[in-house]
């Protein structure tokens, strides 16, 4: 069996201020952890997150990139600027992106794509929402989102980076899914990647994402095929995110 490195990467979506950020950085600093870490910080407070996390063994990461290589693209923030302020992973399509802001599967296997073009890491996130759940369709969506990234990017790319599986109905709701109910879609998650690249499948990481807390983290990575977790609430506190860091 390939052993795989946990990764714990925390998603601080739209929240933040120097300020805080630095209180935050602070405790971070003093403790201990011996999973892999990605801080994702809005774009704005990434050169305060690299200097931050000097010295750790935790890398900054964004939580978007643009499609497009730098030019006339009004607002938006190319890949190679993220690299040239000292970021290494990006998140990309999370489902806030997907539903708020059109972000459809084609496009976030083509940020996916560009993430890797430049040297950057990405974490993509797929998963269902409630009424896909509640209709049988998990598998199918989360296989068709996943189909649309394996057609841009191969299985020997996402093994140097992570896939994170968040069900949209437990983003921010306080409902996690069970362990077997992620369990389910990360084995699921494998093995489609396994047809795509049966030597590479097994090297690549498969977060959980939605409402993991200091609780429940534990038993959710305990799961063979979970490999860490992203962590948006809980990643806002320090403490919190480190507890979490720990149970990895
Ligand atoms: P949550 O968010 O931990 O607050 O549920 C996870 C995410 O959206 O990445």
């Amino acid at each position: 069996m390939t052993a795989r490195r946990k990764l714990i990467a925390a998603n601080w979506k739209m929240n933040g201020s120097r300020a805080a950020n630095a209180a935050w950085l602070t405790e971070f600093r003093a403790g201990r952890w011996s999973c892999d870490v990605a801080v994702c910080a809005p774009f704005v407070y990434l050169p305060q997150l690299r200097d931050g996390l000097a010295g750790l063994a935790a890398e900054p990461g964004a939580q978007n990139l643009a499609a497009e290589t730098p030019g006339a693209f009004t607002g938006e923030v190319a890949g190679e600027m993220l690299i040239d302020v000292g970021c290494k992973w990006v998140i990309v399509g999370h489902s806030e992106r997907r539903a708020l802001y059109g972000e459809t599967n084609d496009l976030v296997a083509v940020k996916a794509a560009r993430a890797f073009a430049v040297g950057l890491k990405p974490i993509v996130c797929v998963g269902e929402t409630l009424a896909e759940r509640e209709a049988g369709g998990t598998l199918e969506v989360v296989g068709a989102q996943m189909d649309a990234v394996l057609k841009r990017c191969s299985v020997v790319q996402l093994a140097q980076a992570a896939l994170a599986y968040e069900p949209v109905w437990a983003i921010g709701t306080g409902r996690t899914a069970t362990p077997a109910q992620a369990q389910e879609v990360h084995a699921a998650i494998r093995a489609q990647l396994a047809r795509a690249d049966a030597s590479a499948a097994g090297a690549v990481r498969i977060l959980y994402g939605g409402s993991v807390k200091p609780g429940n983290a534990k038993e959710l990575f305990a799961q063979p095929d979970i490999d860490g977790g992203l962590i948006g609430g809980a990643s806002l506190v320090a403490a919190d995110f480190l507890a979490i860091c720990q149970a990895a």
